[in-house]
């Protein structure tokens, strides 16, 4: 069976590295793996091979193994509406402005289709290990939930949205054309508006059913998945890993672990100076003993709270963006051997 490491955190945290660090670390124990990206650094890109490529799996030239992947949230509603409703309709879907307006509106339809894309990826029986960096643009969470939102969007929700109410009959839905503000819009955008707007509805309505069951699927993978929640000892990454260990087991699995990523090493909390230190440095040193006092007291108070597990990657004096700094960056962190890797 094919296992899913997803990496998640709030935004800038480390996210992209350290799923790539695990994805190399994981090809190298032996492991077929796919590193399903989101937006990796240039420089990162192409130490994962995926440069110039996009959703289709290439394999990396210098790692045996390691295969990468870009997991695009964007114009990825098309492709939900192509899976879901007959091709006639599909059609009707993605030309029609409204489910522009609608992906516009509601930004957890994009995490849904990268989340459909992943479960393709792990339904593919390809792979060992899929680890997915998850989209930013969902800004943490919503990756987690955005299979039930989007269930409810095209369920009805959408639907209330537009019509401020139920699906109503198709002949009642024109009825609403008496409706001051329609009566406006479709003097102003067609007086076929409203037949639009209801083949739109009715047509959105009828990948219900299939969007249900995959959300479903969906749901699964989430609630038998590894996930890793990182994060700094700053206080936003903080708060926001808090809310991933209150909220992610209501909607996938408790997250296995807390990764401390840019920690300073312990030692330095106590490195005392030498006596013949000049002072500008000592005061340096007495600065930087504080903050991995600081770092250490937040990990602490972390894992006592939320009764988890801990792991800590070091601060690099570069960004590691190459395979050698991504595996050196593994080997370098403590905690992450909970993985087996
Ligand atoms: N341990 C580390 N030491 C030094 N630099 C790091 C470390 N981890 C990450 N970085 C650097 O920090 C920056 C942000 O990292 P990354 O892109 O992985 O974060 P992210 O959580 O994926 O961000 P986003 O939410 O924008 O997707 C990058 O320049 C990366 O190279
Ligand atoms: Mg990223």
């Amino acid at each position: 069976m094919t296992r899913a490491i997803l990496v998640t955190g709030a935004g800038g945290v480390g996210k992209t590295t350290l799923s790539a660090a695990i994805a190399v670390r994981a090809a190298r124990s032996g492991k077929r793996t796919l590193a399903l990206t989101v937006d990796p650094a240039r420089r990162l890109a192409d130490a994962l091979g995926v440069g110039t490529l996009g959703a289709v799996p290439t394999a990396n030239a210098q790692l045996e193994l390691l295969w990468g992947a870009m997991l695009d949230a964007e114009h990825s509603w098309d492709a939900v509406a192509r899976r879901h409703a007959d091709p006639e309709v599909a059609e009707r879907l993605v030309s029609s402005e409204f489910f522009r307006v609608a992906a516009r509106h509601f930004p957890a339809s994009q995490s849904y289709a990268a989340a459909e894309r992943m479960a393709d990826h792990l339904e593919s029986g390809e792979w060992d290990v899929v680890v997915v960096d998850t989209p930013p643009a969902a800004g943490g969470i919503e990756f987690f939930t955005a299979p039930a939102e989007t269930r409810d969007l095209v369920g009805g929700r959408l639907i209330r949205w537009i019509t401020g109410g139920p699906l109503p009959g198709r002949r009642s839905l024109f009825r609403i054309a008496g409706r001051p503000a329609l009566r406006m819009a479709s003097a102003v955008l067609g007086s076929d508006l409203l037949e639009r707007v209801a083949e739109f509805l009715f047509d959105l309505r009828t990948t219900h059913d299939s969007v249900s069951r995959r959300a479903a699927a969906i749901e699964r993978h989430f609630r038998q998945a590894s996930t890793l929640v990182v994060t700094t000892a700053d206080p936003a990454p903080l708060r926001e890993a808090e809310r991933f260990f209150r909220e992610l087991p209501k909607v996938a699995s408790r997250p296995e672990l807390v990764v401390f990523n840019r920690s300073l090493p312990d030692f330095w909390t106590t490195a005392p100076a030498p006596a013949d230190t000049p002072p500008v440095l000592a005061e340096n040193l007495r600065r930087w003993s504080s903050e991995a006092t600081r770092q250490a007291a937040h990990r602490g108070e972390f894992a006592a709270h939320h009764k988890t597990v801990v792991a800590t990657v070091p601060w690099q004096p570069e960004s590691p963006t190459s395979l050698h700094a991504l595996d050196e960056l593994f080997t370098r962190a403590e905690g992450l051997d909970v993985l087996g890797f």
